[in-house]
Order: structure tokens, then sequence, then C-alpha cells
């Protein structure tokens, strides 16, 4: 696919898009070290879908996101992104496939301390070039801070810093959007505002993968799958999600 087909993505390309994982595993260690972080997962995300991944400490969530994404590689099975099987690329092409379907949202938001949040947002357009730096304003006005693009992250409170990264993770145009603990250090008003935006984000078509600690949270999920000890233990549909609105933890 060339640059400028890739940049012109239809909504009916995405539409091809979720991720099917199958037979995942990864162990991290060898012998008796050995950690079991992942056993033989299947999990199915369509696209425009949100589904809450819930766990303890250790049950795996994270391990399952960064295969997800194409961050890290598992050790059997196999990933299908936006109809394209990642299991077997090379690591320089699997950082291609994820700058240009993945964004990621991470519980520390991982901003950049010396840049405005306008340059947060600018500066994986220009590392990934992907996205288009005129639309810099108007993703920052969809996560509510039109007016906070010159602030600094130390500037600005927690769950506005989660909204820049969410911006960032947006600013190119991914298919999938994988949140790791994204209201993990935020208190309940502006985690809510960060679960509506996760909630919108998948309303226009993505498809969205958060991991939470939280019952309450996972209640505005499509879907919730429950893990234990690197296994999915349970998959439920959720028939009526929960509008992120009217959360309460
Ligand atoms: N890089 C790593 N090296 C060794 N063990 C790891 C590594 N990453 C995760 N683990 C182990 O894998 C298991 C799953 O971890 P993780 O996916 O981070 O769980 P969660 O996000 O649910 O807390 C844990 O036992 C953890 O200690
Ligand atoms: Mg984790």
């Amino acid at each position: 696919m060339s640059d400028n087909t890739k940049k012109h993505r239809s909504r009916t390309d995405r539409a091809r898009g979720g991720i099917q994982l199958s037979g995942v595993s990864k162990t991290y260690g060898v012998g008796e070290a050995a950690v079991h972080a992942l056993t033989d997962i299947d999990l199915d995300i369509a696209p425009g879908e949100l589904v809450a991944v819930l766990g303890a400490s250790g049950s795996g969530k994270t391990t399952l996101l960064n295969i997800a994404g194409g961050i890290e590689s598992a050790d059997s099975g196999s990933i299908v992104i936006a109809g394209q099987d990642i299991s077997g690329i090379k690591p320089a092409a699997l950082g291609d496939f994820r700058r240009d379907h993945v964004g990621f949202v991470f519980q520390f938001f991982n901003l950049i301390p010396s840049l405005t949040a306008r340059e947060n947002v600018e500066v994986i357009i220009e590392l990934t070039g992907r996205g288009d730096r005129r639309r810099v304003p108007e993703l920052l006005s969809a996560v509510g801070l039109a007016d906070r693009g010159d602030h600094f992250p130390a500037q600005l409170s927690g769950g506005q810093q989660q909204r820049v990264s969410i911006a960032r993770a947006l600013a190119t145009d991914p298919d999938l959007l994988l949140a790791d603990e994204p209201t993990g250090a935020l208190d309940v008003a502006t985690g809510r505002e960060v679960l509506a935006l996760l909630q919108q984000t998948s309303r226009d078509g993505r498809g969205v993968v958060m991991v939470t600690h939280n019952e309450a949270a996972a209640a505005i999920a499509d879907r919730v799958v429950r893990m234990r000890d690197g296994q999915v233990i349970a998959c439920e549909t959720n028939a009526s999600p929960v509008d992120a609105a009217t959360v309460r933890w």
C-alpha cells in the first residue's frame, strides 16, 4: 500500500480491521524461573467494539495488550490486526505496522515533559509520518483541551494529561486504540471523562481495548474479558453498555 492510500483509508477499510488472536502464548524466562504470562489466548475484537480486560495484577493483561498491539512478540499463536497476520513479521516491519494501525494510551500518560500539549501530539505525527499537523487543534478540541495547547504537562491535571495522550494516540488515525489502565491514576470525575473519550472512540468505528482493575469502568464496554493466571476465564457480552458519563465508583 502506498503512503498516499494509507493516509486516505476510509471507514470501509477500517471496518475490515479488528484484532484476532488465536492460541497466543507467552512465557518469560526459562526453566524454574519461567513465568507463563499468557496461555493459549483466543480473542476477537471487532472494529467499533469496546472491550474491557479485567484481572488481578500479574494476570497477563499488559502482556496481552502489548502483544495485541505489536509491542511484544508472542511465543506461539497467531495475531491478525486489520486483516494482516503479524505473527511472523520482522521487528522493523512490525514497528511500521504498529505505527500505521495502533494507538496506545498508558496509565501514567507518558507525555514528554518539555513539550507543550500541542507539541506532544505533533511529535507523534512527525515521528510516524502519519496524520496531519493541521488537525492537531481539532484533536485537542475533541478531547476538551482547545484552550490548553500551549500548556506543559506539569501545568495540566492528571485527567487533562490523559486526554492529551488520547489525542496523541488518535493523531495517526489508528484502527485500534489500546489503553492500559487509562483511569488507574485518575480520580472519578476525570476518569469518567477519559472513559467517555474511549467510548466515543469505539463509536467512531475503532476497536478499543481497555485494561482496567475497575468493574464500574468495565460496565461501559461492549464486552468484558476476565483474566486469571494468563488465561481468559470468562468473556461476557454486555447487552446494554453503561454510558460513560454516568459511571460511578
Ligand atoms: N518482561 C518481563 N519479564 C519477566 N516477567 C514478566 C515480564 N513482563 C511481565 N512478566 C510477568 O508476567 C506476568 C503477567 O504480567 P503482566 O502482563 O504485566 O500482568 P498485569 O498487567 O495483569 O499486571 C506476571 O507474572 C509478570 O511478573
Ligand atoms: Mg499491567
